[in-house]
């Protein structure tokens, strides 16, 4: 099976983790994409953001949520009360999954990553979650709400509530889902979607106190 296990350190911060998160072929992903897109942010955050994984921006520049998607949630936490110095942001997967589209000039089109790829980078998202030990846990879209929950997870149930966060509840961790940022950019009714977006990230701003 796909794995990253045998790329991740046993021991060492942050920056080890990244550095081996930079040479890791755990799956095919590695093969097209430019590079690695690992977290970034405040390591002691006590709110880690979870995305899907990166796109097209993400990948040329090396840092997740920089691209358009990246615009609209720094927008919307900041509309909500969470600090962003207070945030780790990161994916479920690591490397950028495209297909080019010929009669569009070999843009790159994003496409959703497989059960097998998830699966594959989770030793990473692990090592992240040991690391910054964060309070809350916000999943953006259904992919990241999958990749903590299960292939139950709909958002349209449990966005906007807090969940407890399996496997990390002994100090109260929990875990909030709410809609991917690029939902609003693809919306014919961007305002609703976004102050949607807005109103469930409250509600973990009000969870941190
Ligand atoms: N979408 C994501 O899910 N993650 C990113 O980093 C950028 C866009
Ligand atoms: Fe490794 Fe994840 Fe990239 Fe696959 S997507 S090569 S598991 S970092």
């Amino acid at each position: 099976a796909y794995t990253a296990e045998p790329f991740v350190p046993g021991s060492g911060g942050i920056e080890a983790l990244r550095e081996a998160a930079a040479g890791c072929r755990g799956c095919p992903l590695h093969r097209d994409a430019t590079q690695t897109v690992f977290g970034a942010g405040n390591v002691h955050a006590r709110v880690m953001l979870l995305g899907e994984q990166p796109g097209d921006q993400e990948d040329r520049q090396g840092a997740p949520f920089v691209g358009p998607a990246g615009k609209v949630l720094t927008r919307a936490l900041d509309e909500a009360g969470i600090e962003p110095g207070d945030t780790y942001v990161t994916n479920a997967v690591k490397h950028f999954k495209f297909e080019l589209v010929p009669e569009r000039g070999k843009r790159r089109i994003h496409k959703a990553p497989s059960l097998r790829e998830m699966t594959a980078c989770r030793p990473w998202l692990e090592a992240e979650l040991r690391l910054v030990d964060p309070e809350i846990i916000v999943a953006l879209g259904a992919t990241a709400g999958k990749a903590l929950l299960g292939s139950s997870f709909r958002v349209t149930k449990q966005r906007g509530m807090l969940l407890p966060f399996p496997g990390h509840e002994e100090r109260g961790e929990c875990l909030l889902a709410t809609i991917h940022p690029s939902a609003v950019l693809r919306a014919d009714d961007r305002e609703a979607v976004y102050a949607g977006l807005v109103s469930d990230l409250r509600i973990a701003a009000r969870a941190l106190g």
